[in-house]
């Protein structure tokens, strides 16, 4: 029997859209309504989920649209809608097209779910889910952007290939923007309790800290688009927090001012999820190298802001 639930919206029913859709059909995170400009391309989707519901194991609604009114009263909504990257693109080569996205989805938010939470998927990442808030006007609380659980789901692979043990127990911390300059921290990734400078030699940890920083790239060039199936994880994991009030800390782009001396941006930090949505800032004690590299990742983040703030 389909029961009323927690409602979750997925905007974009592309490759992260439909990806994250499905996985959070699969954890039963609630009624999910998936929506898209294309006619036909989220209703499709959504059938074709609600047919595998027997199959896989799951009993929630999945709605496939074109109409905002669908999504009214929607707990969270993930906003993937925008252009992904082709080869020889950045992140930050996406950033026009993409605002104008954000900004007209954010509207509809606005209209439709206003009591909602927000999580921002599409690039460039940070700058995107400073527009989102700008748009939206809403408490900063509660809106954030999906990277660094991308991120670090990446750093914890790639440990635990070296080391041979599940990716699930390298606890990885990573800082900044989801670009080249983030900020992956070895010093503070463990393993078990031991710090990864105690598991790997320097070289090793260098080889690894820059294929995380261009873990995105990578899939490109591989397969001609964005990754999907991490960045959905992230994406679902991050709503599991909220959703089931979890306090778990996650490093995600949150509304930092005081915090790590941001001065009022959203970039990646470690930060405790729950039902209030970002419920506090984790400050790690970072030494000069860590600081001033989150300073020039910060200080690239700030660039793109402004670069769409003159764009509104
Ligand atoms: P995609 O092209 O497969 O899907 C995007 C979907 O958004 C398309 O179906 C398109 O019709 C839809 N769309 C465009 N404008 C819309 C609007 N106004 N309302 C509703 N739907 C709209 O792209 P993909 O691979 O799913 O990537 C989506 C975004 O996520 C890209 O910007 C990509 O760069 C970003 N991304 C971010 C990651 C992160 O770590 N934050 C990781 C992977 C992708
Ligand atoms: C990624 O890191 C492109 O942001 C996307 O896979």
């Amino acid at each position: 029997m389909i029961v009323a639930q927690k409602k979750i919206t997925v905007v974009g029913a592309g490759n992260v859209g439909a990806t994250t859709a499905f996985l959070a059909a699969l954890q039963q995170l609630g009624d999910i309504v998936l929506i898209d400009i294309v006619d036909g391309l989220a209703e499709g989707k959504a059938l074709d989920m609600s047919q595998a519901s027997s199959l896989c194991g799951y009993d929630c609604k999945i709605t496939g649209t074109t109409d905002w009114a669908e999504t009214a009263g929607s707990e969270i909504v993930i906003i993937t809608s925008g252009l992904p990257r082709k080869p020889g693109m950045s992140r930050d080569d996406l950033l026009a097209k993409n605002t104008e996205i954000v900004k007209s989805v954010t509207s509809q938010i606005v209209k439709y779910s206003p009591d909602s939470f927000i999580i921002v998927v599409c690039n460039p990442l940070d700058a995107m889910t400073n527009a989102a808030a700008m748009f939206s006007g809403f408490n900063r609380n509660k809106v954030m952007g999906m990277a660094g659980a991308l991120d670090t789901a990446r750093l914890a692979y790639f440990v635990s290939e070296k080391l041979n043990i599940p990716a699930a127990d390298v606890d990885c911390v990573l800082l900044g923007g989801h670009g080249d300059d983030m900020v992956p921290l070895a010093r503070f990734t463990t393993v078990g309790g031991k710090g990864l400078t105690e598991l790997l030699d320097e070289k090793t940890i260098e080889e690894i800290v820059k294929r995380t920083r261009m873990g995105g790239i990578e899939v490109v060039n591989l397969m001609g688009t964005s990754a999907f199936y991490a960045p959905a994880g992230g994406a679902v994991k991050m709503a599991k927090a909220i959703l089931g009030d979890e306090k778990a800390t996650l490093p995600c782009c949150a509304y930092c001012d005081k915090e790590y001396n941001v001065g009022g941006y959203f970039v990646g930090v470690p930060a405790v999820l729950g039902a209030n949505g970002v419920e506090k800032i984790v400050e790690l004690d970072l030494d000069e190298k860590e600081k001033n590299d989150f300073a020039v990742s910060v200080q690239h983040v700030k660039e793109l802001v402004d670069k769409v703030r003159k764009m509104i």
